[in-house]
């Protein structure tokens, strides 16, 4: 406790994480999905402690820009373990990527620029779709989005390239997940989705990365946590299912479950006023340092 209070008078503000937090975040869902690749969406925190501690666990890292995928190798995780999904890369993105981690195409003009970026290194390449599909996760049908190809247009597509195969389909429709009926719901989706795709001229599929949705209780008092026994059950189910067809991997994204709880941000009261009665406590780097919470309450 001293050495806390020690490194904290030296070096508030600051932010504290708990590794074994973090860790034990991870164990919980490697034990409630033991059939599972888990990736960590490096946004969620790109600080490289962070980082290693969560590949140390396993997981592999869903990377959103070529810098991720850097930040990624140099945590230590593979780069057969580095899915890349995000709209808008570019050529140089591309490039910067190119050998270090598995992309997964947003677009179909994506798919063109891929294929001409094998061709011009004369190399034939593995990749994912991420797909727009037909659903939706409250069960309606398919709404616009400005990530991934919507299925419809998958399905009348040229998907067939001398230099690149889609080996893999990418979903990600909704974040904070808590009720386990509607998150199964959406697994068992885009399962039979991965089948239909894998219909297509063009596509194999190896792996299915159903993205993320894995809900985390920020506030105890009016969430439950999400059943993560009955989501694994699911999958098990699935499984079962996969080992007699398509054999894929399957792939979860989570950011915020694993690291969501495990920071504290530590600063100093350095002034302290009273306004029309109402007490304020001025602390040092509020917003620059813990911006979110700034915003939030400044939209109130
Ligand atoms: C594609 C994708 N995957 C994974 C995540 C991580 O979501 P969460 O932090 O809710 O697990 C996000 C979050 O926006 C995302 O956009």
């Amino acid at each position: 406790m001293n050495d806390k209070m020690d490194f904290l008078q030296q070096n508030a503000p600051c932010y504290l994480y708990e590794k074994n937090l973090i860790k034990e975040r991870c164990h919980t869902l490697l034990d409630a999905m033991p059939e599972v690749d888990f990736l960590y969406s490096v946004k969620t925190n790109p600080f490289a402690p962070v980082l290693k501690t969560v590949a140390e666990q396993g997981f592999g890292a869903d990377v959103a820009s070529a810098n991720e995928v850097l930040l990624a190798q140099r945590a230590g995780i593979p780069y057969d373990k580095i899915y890349y999904s995000a709209p808008g890369k570019t050529l140089q993105d591309i490039q910067k990527a190119w050998g270090k981690c598995t992309i997964i195409a947003d677009s179909l003009s994506e798919l063109e620029r891929l294929e001409q970026c094998a061709a011009a290194k004369n190399d034939r390449i593995a990749v994912g779709v991420r797909v727009n599909p037909d659903f939706s996760m409250s069960g309606t049908s398919a709404v616009p989005g400005k990530f991934g190809i919507d299925e419809e247009q998958l399905k009348t597509a040229n998907l067939c390239f001398q230099h690149l195969k889609i080996t893999g389909i990418h979903v990600h429709l909704c974040s904070q997940i808590l009720e386990a009926n509607m998150l199964c719901e959406y697994y068992r989706n885009c399962y039979l989705l991965a089948e239909r795709v894998n219909e297509l001229n063009g596509v194999e599929i190896q792996f299915i990365n159903f993205g993320s949705g894995i809900g985390t209780v920020y506030d105890s008092a009016t969430e439950k946590p999400l059943a993560l026994e009955k989501v694994g059950q699911t999958l098990q189910v699935l499984r079962v299912k996969n080992n007699s067809s398509l054999q894929a991997k399957f792939i979860l994204e989570t950011g915020r479950f694993v690291v969501c709880n495990a920071g504290t941000y530590y600063t100093r009261i350095v002034d302290r006023k009273i306004s029309c009665g109402k007490t304020y406590l001025v602390v040092q780097n509020a917003m620059n340092g813990f911006l979110r919470p700034a915003i939030a309450e400044l939209l109130r």
